[in-house]
């Protein structure tokens, strides 16, 4: 599929009545340039493409795309090096297709590496064609989808592909907030091409044909002696359960382009747009959720899985997780209530008891970050015991990452709703969205305990010396519930748990409303 310059030998020897016009042959080449676009890098690649399980990029878009809606940019751009054989390899489309589409009838900017042309390496004219549809994207407000499949920086053009690359990461970050950015990496991702997914607001991976690294296993064990497999570095897997780098991982490329129409179903256009309203066909709204008064077990030590309680609350227990492999502890995703989405941000009992460490704040500070940026309600559910206690956490931080997700609900204006369920002791308690943080309507179940500590805990510190037992009953008795968090109006009210999607409701549609704007700044210098 390489572009042949045979045109001015076939006009030679065409007899004269025959010769082609200057048109016609432009006309020709046109044709021909478009056809060695739409065919990649050929029959035989595309064949080994498929053969790894992989599609290809027009494949994936028109997966990705409501059917015919794909407008190509920039089809038969090619790029204009000539060193190491370059001139010889000038690929119609420079091994990435561009342009827009739609998604559910609205409008989203695609870019989609070619692993079968040049592996998909990013070269100066590769990287201006990325650019050309962010900028479009950013003036007209439309989110960014990013298909990689990359063996990285084209290496035959040195520093321009590199310049090509910051080109795309300059673009990446001041469309940080203004529209949503998702990247979905479907084949190699390595050396510094993982920094655009990065700084894109989710990068999602397919499992067994993706990875991710900065230095590839040939490197690592050069320089650390460690012997490590592409997979195990860098795979699904370790990013979505390991690192944290993927937000979530997908079987196989139908189902990440699936999974992306559905996640994009839920998001706004750009923060100059309101998400999309979608009501539920389901009458659960009218449904009895009686069954969510015995959720919360009596023994305050026993496990129960609070995703149960966010899925009755919820649209058609409808919710799109975000990291669900990750930071188990904490569950972070989007959801619709009466039709408007919502950001869940929920402590899981059923892991580490819900405490909150490093992991599970830094996942969720993201998380509150990009609702707030695009203007999506805060629907938090609380039960943890507090920060996890220990060396491993203290040493690696956890009092710099429990900042982070203090000061992104702090720092949110977004309208913000929290219910405790059961345990907001501790700092986790102002932190989870509390009344301090600006919560616009916090609300306490019956099973709720809000205290400083757990009584025990807080027995061996004030009785020293004294009945413990006695003063963990006392302790218990004046804190292990929500009643004086009530009094002092730290919650706007006790909430029977069969109220809690209709009182959500209610408030998520009078907060439609909310104004509020935090000081003027250039921006705020969040813990990092
Ligand atoms: C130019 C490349 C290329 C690259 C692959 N190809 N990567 N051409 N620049 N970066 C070409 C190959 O030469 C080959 O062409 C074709 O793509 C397919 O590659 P294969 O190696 O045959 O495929 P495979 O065996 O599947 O291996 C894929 C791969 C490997 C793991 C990605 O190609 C690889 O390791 N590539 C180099 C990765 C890398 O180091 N990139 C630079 C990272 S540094 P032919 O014509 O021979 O079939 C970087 C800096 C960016 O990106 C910094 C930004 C801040």
């Amino acid at each position: 599929a390489e572009v042949v310059d045979d045109d001015e030998d076939e006009t030679h020897t065409l007899p004269a009545q025959q010769q082609l016009t200057p048109k016609l042959i432009a006309r020709r080449r046109v044709h021909e340039l478009e056809q060695q676009a739409l065919n990649g890098g050929g029959a035989e690649r595309i064949a080994t493409q498929h053969a790894r399980g992989k599609l290809t990029a027009r494949e994936r878009i028109s997966l990705l795309l409501d059917s015919g809606s794909f407008r190509e940019t920039d089809m038969i751009k090619a790029h204009r090096g000539s060193d190491f054989g370059m001139d010889k390899k000038r690929f119609a489309g420079d091994g990435v297709v561009t342009g827009q589409g739609k998604v559910f009838g609205r409008t989203v900017f695609v870019c989609s590496q070619d692993f079968t042309v040049l592996g998909g390496s990013l070269s100066e004219t590769h990287a201006e064609k990325i650019c050309k549809v962010m900028d479009r994207a950013m003036l007209v407000g439309a989110p960014l989808i990013c298909l990689n499949d990359s063996g990285g920086a084209r290496i035959q053009e040195g520093i321009a592909s590199l310049a090509g690359y910051a080109e795309v990461f300059q673009r990446n970050v001041l469309a940080s907030g203004v529209i949503p950015q998702i990247s979905v990496i479907m084949g190699p991702c390595a050396g510094g091409a993982v920094y655009s997914p990065a700084l894109t607001d989710f990068t999602f991976m397919v499992r067994d044909s993706s990875y991710m690294f900065v230095t590839g296993p040939e490197v690592v064990r050069a320089v650390t002696n460690e012997d490590v497999t592409a997979e195990a570095l860098g795979g699904a897997q370790t990013h979505s359960r390991v690192s944290g780098v993927c937000h979530g991982a997908f079987d196989n490329e139908l189902e990440a382009m699936a999974g992306i129409r559905r996640l994009l179903s839920f998001l706004p256009q750009s923060n100059r747009h309101k998400a999309p309203v979608l009501r539920s066909l389901d009458p659960r709204e009218r449904a009895n959720l009686d069954c969510l008064d015995s959720v919360v077990p009596d023994d305050p030590n026993q496990p129960y899985d609070m995703r149960a309680i966010v899925e009755r609350i919820i649209d058609d227990g409808e919710l799109v997780e975000i990291q669900p492999e990750y930071a188990r502890n904490i569950i972070t995703g989007f959801a619709r209530m009466e039709g408007r989405t919502v950001g869940i941000v929920a402590n899981q009992p059923r892991e580490l008891a819900g405490c909150l460490d490093i992991d599970s704040s830094v996942k969720a500070a993201r998380f509150v970050r990009f609702c707030d940026c695009f203007e999506i309600p805060l629907v938090t559910l609380v039960d943890m015991p507090g920060f996890l206690p220990g060396t491993v956490q203290e040493y690696n931080g956890l009092i710099r990452h429990g900042a982070k997700l203090l000061f992104a609900y702090a720092e949110a204006t977004v309208p913000k709703v929290t219910v405790i369920t059961r345990k907001a002791y501790g700092g986790g308690y102002i932190t989870m969205s509390s009344k301090h943080l600006r919560g616009d309507a916090n609300y306490a179940w019956p099973s709720a305990e809000i205290a400083v500590m757990g009584a025990k805990g807080a027995a061996e510190i004030i009785a020293r010396g004294k009945d413990k037992d006695q003063a963990t009953r006392e302790y218990e008795t004046k804190f292990a519930n929500p009643i004086m968090a009530a009094e002092r109006g730290f919650v706007d009210g006790l909430l029977r748990p069969s109220d809690t999607r209709r009182v959500i409701c209610e408030d998520l549609e009078l907060l439609q409303g909310k104004q509020l704007k935090n000081p003027a700044k250039k921006h705020a210098n969040m813990p990092l």
